[in-house]
């Protein structure tokens, strides 16, 4: 009998300003998963999570929305909630760092460390908007690039030459907040003192188990760099929880934020399971274990701070951290102009979450690698596989047992080493959930899949039906059809816990688990069959990506608030795959949109995509654009015709000549349709 482990998981709690999307899914589906194996193999697993709820973004999200901080969190926390449950996410409790017990222990935490010296206190100066009368972080000010002297940079590096300066060296300093020029005031910080972890760091980085050893590597670089302090307060107005002993002085949001996992389990014994012991989960040491599921760009706030002020207060440490990489969309960044950038809602709206948990499982492993949502191939390995092979196992063989053997299985198992090697390979399924090697998983349970089917279309059940005494047989072979389809999806209960409950129902079985398969199913009653899962529809699929198409308009009204970029140490780490690509209205005024007029098209020798536009812009001369519609127009389709440009697109050099600005149209894949205004507009006209 193996021991029962008591086992916390937590996942990177999502900030309280924005929705739950398809980059965020990764790794919540990547825990649910594991956290529902771990169940199913018989360990008492417990799993929270919370909104990250404090910071700069919040508070000023909140104000661009009219709506206090509490109602704004508030707000957000339903739609999380809404999304997460949607995706079948098993969270026992979901909290808010937002709350009593998040600021107490925080408050203790800090205490704690500040009573052990790993707190210091200095003045910093920053740059101070006297209009708003806040201190502005880098994102918030704008300038030009000292360097190249490119305008329009913010204030940590320049994103034309690249150079790294502080926001005070920036020429012409404004703060994008209010316009007004920012000035240099002087405040006392709060510093966690990060140097006096060093070695302790080293060390527990390299504890076995506890970091993906690419991870540690990576963390190497930072200690041969040597650690600097952190700085851990914020001055007010800040959203978030004051420092003891520090009037206006708040914690900076990555402080209370991994203390919301500890919060977040405290509120869960409080409301709902009052047997559990805070203790036997965090006192230093504990041998329950506690797991961190993260994203890699967050890696150096879970393996440096969070468990050096663990340490600095006598907590215990998380047993380990299992860093996901980040998600592409059709091998690209999420985006908002592609369609790419899909809500969990959107999806919702369109598909069954089920799919996107099978597809995630069959690409995730233990390793920090990205993963690639590909639309075409969701489409296909979801209906090749769960509908064309597992589903199809049951409706092959349900339909007989139902009507002919009135819902009862056989009386004996026909193929029991081959229902038995069904059951063996579960040991071998187990060791692959456990170790997070989902797609390992996978590809075991569609080899069995492909056998069963095998079996099935060897033994063919239907022409057997139609032949005189081989009833028997129906019987027989169907039931270990039955039997086998069972053991699947008892293996893909983790991943599809919505079809494993239809089947737990279908099969009238008290248990699920691992370990209930062991059992061979005879001579037993099952209910009616209902169908189980629908294919994926290539069109539903088109539908969501449109629907993720994100408007001018609103992109225009969502307000500008700091984007969530840490200096992280001052130093240049990835950014966050699936940060939101909103741009606000002065990105978008930043457009010139102009009607032109087309006074020639012509083909263009030696490219078979390309059309040569001569366009009326309204200017003295006329403007040589190159466009890539061959395919879809002819020259005299287009020859006066009114078109929407972009005027101000920097010329391009291409092999035929200088394109000189880009003209507008729509496409979905199968065909392009230049914009054209209603007629009364005339060539140069702004557009907007
Ligand atoms: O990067 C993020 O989205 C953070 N809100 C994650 C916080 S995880 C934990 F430390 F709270
Ligand atoms: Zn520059």
């Amino acid at each position: 009998m193996k021991s029962v482990r008591k086992i916390l998981v937590t996942n990177a709690l999502p900030y309280a300003n924005g929705p739950i999307h398809m980059g965020h899914l990764l790794g919540y589906i990547q825990a649910d998963i594991w956290v529902r194996a771990m169940r199913a193999m018989g360990h008492d697993v417990t799993y929270v999570c919370a909104d990250d709820a404090h910071g700069t973004a919040i508070m000023l999200r909140a104000e661009a929305n009219g709506i206090s901080p509490e109602q704004q969190i508030a707000n957000v926390q339903k739609e999380h909630e809404r999304d997460f449950a949607g995706f079948g996410i098993s969270f026992d409790h979901y909290d808010s760092t937002h709350s009593d017990t998040n600021k107490s222990r925080s408050q203790e935490i800090y205490l704690k460390n500040r009573d052990a010296d790993n707190i210091a206190i200095r003045p910093v100066t920053q740059l101070f908007d006297p209009e708003k009368q806040m201190f502005l972080s880098d994102r918030f000010i704008k300038g030009t690039c000292p360097k190249c002297k490119s305008p329009d940079q913010y204030g940590d590096s320049c994103e034309v030459c690249g150079t790294t300066y502080n926001a005070t060296e920036l020429i012409d300093p404004r703060s994008t907040l209010s316009g007004a020029t920012p000035v240099e005031k002087s405040s006392d910080h709060y510093f966690f003192k990060l140097p006096n972890f060093s070695e302790y760091l080293q060390k527990w980085t390299r504890d076995e188990g506890r970091l993906p050893v690419s991870i540690a590597n990576k963390l190497d670089e930072w200690f041969e760099a040597g650690l600097a302090d952190w700085d851990i307060s914020r001055d007010a107005p800040y959203f978030g929880f004051e420092i003891p002993d520090a009037p206006n002085k708040y914690f900076y949001v990555w402080v209370d934020a991994p203390i919301g996992y500890m919060s977040s389990f405290e509120n869960y014994i409080k409301t709902k399971r009052p047997d559990l012991n805070f203790d036997d989960y965090w006192k230093k040491d504990s041998k329950n274990e506690v797991y961190h599921f993260i994203g890699k760009d967050i890696v150096y706030f879970h393996a440096l701070f969070w468990p050096a002020m663990l340490e600095g207060a006598n907590y215990r440490t998380p047993t380990g951290l299992f860093v996901n990489g980040f998600l592409t969309v059709n091998g690209q960044k999420m985006s908002k102009s592609r369609g790419t950038f899909i809500k969990a809602e959107t999806y919702l709206e369109h598909l069954n979450p089920e799919y996107l948990r099978y597809y995630f499982a069959s690409k995730l492993s233990d390793k920090v690698e990205d993963s690639d949502l590909n639309l075409d191939d969701f489409i296909q390995k979801v209906n090749s596989d769960l509908v064309g092979k597992v589903v199809n196992i049951a409706s092959r063989c349900a339909k007989f047992i139902n009507k002919d053997f009135n819902n009862t299985l056989s009386a004996n198992c026909v193929e029991s080493d081959l229902v038995q090697s069904f059951i063996d390979a579960g040991d071998s399924i187990a060791k692959a959930y456990e170790e997070r090697e989902f797609s390992a998983a996978i590809r075991e349970i569609m080899a069995l899949a492909d056998r069963a089917n095998q079996y099935i279309d060897e033994k063919k059940p239907w022409a057997l039906a139609k032949q005189e005494g081989q009833e028997q047989q129906v019987h027989e072979v169907c039931s270990v059809g039955i039997n086998l389809f069972r053991q699947l999806a008892i293996y893909l209960a983790p991943v599809l816990p919505t079809l494993a409950n239809q089947v737990q129902a279908f099969l009238q079985l008290d248990r699920f688990d691992f370990a209930s398969r062991k059992q061979i199913l005879i001579s037993h009653e099952i209910a009616q069959f209902q169908p189980l899962m629908q294919r994926v529809d290539p069109k539903a699929v088109a539908a969501m990506v449109d629907a993720s198409k994100d408007s001018l308009a609103a992109a225009a009204e969502t307000p500008k608030v700091e984007k969530k970029k840490d200096k992280r140490a001052e130093k240049k780490v990835e950014p966050k795959v699936g940060e939101a690509e909103i741009i606000g209205i002065e990105d978008f005024m930043k457009v010139d949109l102009r009607v032109a007029q087309v006074l020639e098209a012509a083909i263009v020798d030696g490219s078979d995509k390309l059309l040569q536009l001569t366009l009326d812009v309204g200017e003295a001369e006329p403007r040589n654009v190159f466009s890539g519609i061959r395919e879809f127009y002819q020259p005299e389709d287009l020859k006066g015709k009114l078109v929407v440009m972009v005027a101000n697109l920097a010329p391009r050099k291409m092999r035929f000549g200088i394109s000189n600005g880009m003209v507008l149209a729509a496409g979905n894949g199968e065909g392009v349709w230049v914009i054209s205004p209603e007629s009364g507009a005339k060539a140069g006209d702004k557009v907007s």
